[in-house]
């Protein structure tokens, strides 16, 4: 099967497709047979809008919007083309050689959303495609199996032994969820203000730095002391898996006003950094530990926009096999938000009914009921 994907949750307008062969099986990876499928993203287009964002240090949701529908015709087109799929063809449906369309449905930016899937509706209405609508966080999940452009890998759910503890970290969500099975998620921790992306981004720009922060606060705290300023890790005590990043950003607030802003020397933002960061991350890595042993789990895996920090991927990886647990942390690349992630995810909820692969047309499937959810939750 083909699989186009498209991702428009929040300020990157992405299209990507994939193809797999087989059909996936979580039933029988977990009896302990392997549940193997060959996959292999054909093209994975992502045209980002940091740059329209960065002077509101954040995200606009109707600029957003305005921007994805500037683009999404073009990233669709660059997609195919990447893929080297021809659209000439007389009959309608061969017209797009594409089996399925996935799009994110939430959560996410409301305006944003609606493009994304008003586009994707489109296609499905003029190719007479079957479409399915996918949550933005299972998407992060199943980053976890996509393998660079171009190469062909096996979804080896196996590998990973059920059920997986993920830890989600991206500018709107920290959340840790048990993954029981496919489609069957507990969340049993999450964010109780602030997500980690956010707190990065916010005390980025407390520092003077641009947007998005994560990445500049990484890079800025690779010449820093993380030791040289004491900076809480909220909520690393409690007994539940919940986090709060507000009270840690205020924190860096107040340090940064009492040793003046204007006085501080690259050396000084740099520890600045440097300590937030090992702050922040500190708390993440110990809750999924202690969680991963309570619910006494054999895999863990990262995901999110916040899974790029080399830090927190070293940690995590640190923390995996020093407890002996087996760990997957997604390639860079689809780290931050992409549409390969989402055409995966849609492939495996579609193929969860044994009916659904012999659909093949848009009416076949209730794609006039498919409806945004900017709230979506597991
Ligand atoms: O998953 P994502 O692309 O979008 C959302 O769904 O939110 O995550 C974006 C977030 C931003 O807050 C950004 O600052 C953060 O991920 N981020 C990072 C790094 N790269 C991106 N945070 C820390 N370190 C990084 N290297
Ligand atoms: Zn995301």
């Amino acid at each position: 099967m083909r699989i186009l994907g498209i991702e428009t949750s929040c300020d990157e307008t992405a299209v990507a497709i994939i193809e797999t062969s087989g059909r996936p099986s979580f039933a029988k990876a977990s009896a302990g047979k392997q549940g193997t499928r060959n996959i292999k993203v054909l093209s994975n287009v992502i045209s980002s809008q940091v740059r329209l964002h960065a002077k509101y240090g954040g995200v606009v949701p109707n600029l957003a919007a305005r921007e994805h529908v500037k683009n999404i015709g073009h990233v669709f087109r660059l997609a195919l083309k990447q893929a080297n799929l021809s659209q000439k063809s007389k009959v309608k449906s061969q017209k797009l050689p594409i089996d399925l369309i996935a799009v994110t449905r939430g959560p996410g930016l409301g305006p944003a959303l609606l493009v994304g899937i008003a586009f994707a509706k489109a296609v499905a209405w003029k190719y007479d495609k079957p479409i399915i609508g996918v949550n933005h966080l299972e998407g992060h999940i199943y980053s976890n199996w996509l393998k660079p452009v171009g190469v062909n890998s096996k979804l080896q759910i196996i590998n990973y032994k059920l059920p997986i503890l993920n830890l989600i970290v991206s500018g709107g969500h920290t959340e840790l969820v048990l993954m029981e099975g496919h489609g069957k998620y507990k969340i049993i921790g999450e964010t109780l203000d602030d997500a980690v992306g956010e707190a990065f981004d916010k005390v980025a720009r407390l520092l003077g730095l641009g947007y998005p922060g994560g990445p500049l606060i990484s890079k800025l705290a690779e010449k820093g002391d993380p030791e040289h300023y004491p900076l809480p890790s909220p909520m690393i005590y409690s007994k539940n898996y919940n986090f709060s990043y507000s009270g840690l950003k205020t924190a860096v607030l107040y340090l940064i006003r009492d040793l003046n802003l204007k006085k501080l020397d690259n050396q000084t933002k740099s520890d600045i950094a440097a300590s937030f960061q090992k702050a922040a991350i500190n708390v993440l890595i110990k809750k999924t530990l202690r969680a991963a042993k309570e619910y006494g789990v054999d895999s863990i895996m990262l995901s999110g926009g916040v899974s790029a920090n080399i830090l927190l991927r070293s940690e995590f990886k640190k923390m995996a096999e020093e407890n002996n647990l087996k760990y997957s942390r997604p390639q860079i690349e689809y780290t931050g938000d992409n549409a390969a992630m989402i055409a995966l995810t849609g492939y495996m909820n579609f193929a969860k009914s044994p009916s659904s692969l012999k659909l093949r047309r848009a009416n076949d499937f209730p794609w006039k009921s498919l409806e945004m959810d900017a709230n979506l939750g597991f």
